[in-house]
């Protein structure tokens, strides 16, 4: 089959996205999956029912990594899983995943996280306030690596603050550090790497260089998130213990929360000056509809996260050097975003940077936007049982606060 020879690779990373297609085409296999990324397979599978397993991208998620029930009191069995990404979403309210994104957007992602996350928020408005004085100070100085270490640090605090109200300081911000961070290193990120089979788990060391077992650093940080204000409120009789609902979140934080706006974040900003943005182009400081906008257009060059993988439930075919193959029901199907990003047929003149030209298709109730894992605004379902990433809107919020944040000041 056209790629076999990608089959035992397992660290593709983001050539797998965007650099086989010049080899193989638009969709291949490699890694014992389909990578598609022929907008009809993309839109069939983002709108409808998803099976898991055990993936993430081209590798295999460690079983015994991922959280599970443990508390009589959870409604779910003891043992069964709880790691939102791998759960399939098949449109019961009562099942675990839409049950455990129910509690997501009941306690973490509510009203008050987004206005908490925003500038409009002192503590916020303070973060982002010295990461600009920073920011312009190293371009100053000609030090365009300054964002590198200093990015994942504001990220860090932001998503700890807007999600579960919490101010990381001393031990507790070097913990979390060294859990989804330390040392910062690419792709895969050193919190996500802990999931995937290969991955070695013994120790972890801190930025300040004490060696930290990785069990009990995972447990440190579950148990702070006990005691988070956000959850302060929490009923058992929802669904989940809090305990529970922690060991849920604590990879959620590492795989998605974390992740995805650091990387946007990047692309916006890294390197020179703006990164994904060309130079010549007027950053619309100030008017949030547009830096929507661009943020999305960075997005759609290079997305935070890459594709995304399921198990579909029904067969599937797909196009592959030229012939229609018919895949089984169950054939993990990687969903192609980078290289679907960059398709003349969906995205006309796809080098150009256009945010503006290409609003529609980007946001809105036409939108079949993918980066966010649906076709805009459409998931199987509603926003609670259907997949679209939960956190979008908070994060493009913050995405967008950012770079209005970097806006140059008179003196810079
Ligand atoms: C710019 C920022 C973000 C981008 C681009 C992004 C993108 C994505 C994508 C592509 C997926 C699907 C991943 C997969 O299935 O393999 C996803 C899932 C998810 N994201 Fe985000 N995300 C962002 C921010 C956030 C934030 C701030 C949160 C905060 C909680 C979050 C929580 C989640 C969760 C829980 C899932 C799994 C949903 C499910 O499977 O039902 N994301 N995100």
């Amino acid at each position: 089959m056209v790629g076999a020879n990608a089959h035992d690779i397992l660290r593709l990373g983001g050539s797998m996205y965007q650099g086989y297609h010049k080899l193989y085409g638009d969709n291949f296999v490699a890694c014992g999956k389909v990578l598609a990324a022929e907008p009809q397979v993309m839109d069939r599978a983002l709108t409808g029912p998803q099976g898991r397993g055990p993936h993430l991208h081209g590798y295999y998620l460690r079983p015994q990594e991922l959280p599970t029930a443990h508390d009589v009191a959870s409604s779910l069995p003891v043992g069964s899983s709880t790691f939102l990404l791998n759960l399939p979403n098949t449109g019961n309210p009562k099942e675990a995943h839409a049950m455990i994104r129910s509690l997501l957007f009941k306690y973490l992602l509510d009203e008050k996280a987004i206005t908490r996350g925003s500038a409009s928020d002192d503590y916020m408005a303070q973060l982002l306030s010295d990461f600009k004085a920073g920011y312009h100070a190293a371009k100053a100085a000609g030090n365009n690596s300054w964002d590198t270490s200093h990015l994942p640090e504001l990220v860090l605090r932001w998503t700890h603050y807007a999600l579960l109200g919490m101010k990381l300081e001393g031990d507790d911000f070097l913990n979390v550090w060294a859990l989804y961070l330390f040392p910062i290193q690419g792709f895969p990120p050193k919190g996500v790497e802990h999931y995937f089979r290969f991955a070695g788990t013994k120790s972890v060391t801190r930025p300040d260089g004490k060696q930290v077992d990785f069990q009990e650093l995972r447990a440190t940080v579950t148990t702070l998130y006990e005691s988070a204000p956000a959850l302060a409120a929490w009923e058992d009789s929802d669904g989940l213990t809090r305990a529970d609902f922690c060991r849920a979140f604590c990879p959620v934080m590492a795989i998605a929360a974390i992740q995805g706006p650091l990387s946007g974040a990047l692309g916006i900003l890294r390197g020179d000056w703006h990164g994904e943005i060309p130079k010549d182009f007027e950053v619309p400081y100030g008017d949030r509809d547009k830096l929507r906008l661009v943020i999305l257009e960075t997005q759609r060059i290079r997305p935070s996260v890459f594709g995304s993988t399921a198990e579909p439930l029904n067969d599937y075919a797909v196009t592959i050097g030229g012939e229609r193959v018919v895949f089984p029901r169950g054939t993990p199907l990687i969903l192609n975003y980078r290289t679907a990003g960059s398709r003349e047929a969906h995205w006309p003149e796809p080098r150009d940077f256009d945010p503006y030209g290409r609003a529609e298709q980007l946001w809105g109730p036409s939108s079949s936007f993918w980066c966010f894992n649906s076709a805009g605004d459409r998931t199987h379902g509603d926003r609670v049982n259907g997949r679209i990433c939960p956190g979008r809107d908070l994060g493009l919020a913050f995405l967008i606060d950012l770079l209005d944040a970097t806006a140059p000041t008179k003196s810079t």
